[in-house]
């Protein structure tokens, strides 16, 4: 059965302009709309629909996490180095060569798109970019990755451009860990950043905090008390020994690291029912992956630490078309590696923020 138009669970709809999801009772209702409004066109692109985008293990692709700048206003220390360098301008793609490949995504069955950086909203015209990809056929949820510093002037005019959620960064409580953490950044911003997202009606906001072995058990409390009281999911996630820039993480990640699952031990005799531990390192979900990532100048990967990648910037940049740009994104879902068990040496050599966290 074709997803774009009919689901056991859901049906997408353009018909409107802003995508929607309607529920399996309006399924008739809608499908006789969109009938009446293109015809015998419905039936045609039915036709046309590709199968589903799967790697050579079986997995369905259906998500791509783009990463629009490597830039941030902060420097979280388990991400980039203090003093950073970035990628010359003229690497980074434009929102033109963005929505390409976006576009070139959704056609063949990726339907779900993350915007990341570094720090998305550092990249001006940001709102009417995710208007755009929302209005892209095909894709039915757009996302944002952000930490929150710049959402108190963003956050409505993301909500009125069709943004789905938002994840927003907090990894702390306490103002002078957060200033240590993010080396200079000031936790009344975020704050006032995941307030300006829940005021402009984003539901399910999510807040992710990076979990580290010294940090204080009242703070961790103090985090999962403040998302119950914004009606937030709070999510931990396991710190993982990625690439800081030259210097491996791995010097500081031994003594760092903590397990999802011995936090959890450590967080017994509290209601952890809108808590989510993320474990990539302790439990990989390789298995389970979905996911390729477009990076700030343009390459396909096709795993966070492994795996090879494609160059679509040489694509966009030679005068390659769709089709070429789809075979792309195709070639990369078949660099996907072999769900692992275990978390091994990581092979890239970019930094996480240049990659899309
Ligand atoms: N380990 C785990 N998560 C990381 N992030 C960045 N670096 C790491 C790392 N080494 C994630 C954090 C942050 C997001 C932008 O990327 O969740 O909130
Ligand atoms: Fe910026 Fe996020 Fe990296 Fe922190 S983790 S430096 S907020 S991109």
């Amino acid at each position: 059965m074709n997803q774009r138009f009919c689901t056991s669970q859901n049906i997408f709809c353009t018909a409107y302009g802003t995508p929607k999801y309607h529920n399996h009772f309006n399924l008739c209702d809608m499908e006789r709309k969109l009938k009446f409004n293109m015809g015998d066109e419905l039936s045609g692109r039915r036709e046309q629909e590709k199968p589903p985008l799967t790697d050579g293990f079986g997995r369905r692709i259906s998500y791509l996490r783009v990463s629009v700048t490597d830039r941030c206003n902060l420097r979280c220390w388990y991400c980039m180095p203090g003093q950073a360098s970035w990628m010359p301008k003229n690497d980074v793609l434009s929102y033109e060569e963005l929505q390409r490949v976006i576009s070139a995504a959704a056609g063949i069955g990726i339907s779900k798109i993350r915007l990341t950086g570094g720090e998305p909203l550092l990249r001006s015209g940001l709102c009417s970019f995710v208007r755009r990809v929302v209005e892209t056929p095909g894709v039915r949820e757009v996302t944002l990755t952000t930490n929150g510093v710049l959402l108190p002037r963003y956050a409505t005019e993301l909500k009125a451009s069709g943004l789905e959620r938002v994840n927003i960064s907090i990894d702390t409580m306490d103002a002078r860990q957060y200033e240590i953490i993010t080396r200079g950044g000031c936790l009344g911003d975020v704050i006032a950043g995941i307030d300006a997202a829940i005021a402009a009606g984003f539901q399910r906001v999510k807040l992710n905090a990076v979990l580290r072995r010294d940090a204080d058990m009242d703070d961790i409390r103090s985090l999962v008390e403040f998302s119950k009281s914004k009606g937030a999911v709070m999510r931990f996630i396991e710190l993982m020994p990625l690439l800081r820039s030259e210097s491996r993480i791995t010097e500081c990640w031994d003594s760092n690291f903590v397990s999802a699952q011995e936090m959890k031990a450590r967080l017994t005799g509290i209601n952890l029912d809108h808590v989510e531990f993320i474990s990539p390192v302790s439990e990989p979900f390789c298995d389970t992956c979905n996911r390729l990532r477009l990076t700030p100048d343009g390459m396909l990967l096709a795993c966070l630490c492994r795996g090879g990648h494609v160059n679509a910037r040489e694509i966009l940049r030679s005068g390659g078309g769709d089709e070429e740009l789809a075979q792309a994104l195709e070639r990369c879902a078949s660099l996907k590696p072999e769900p692992w068990r275990a978390w091994g040496e990581t092979t890239r050599l970019e930094r996480i923020s240049a990659i899309g966290g």
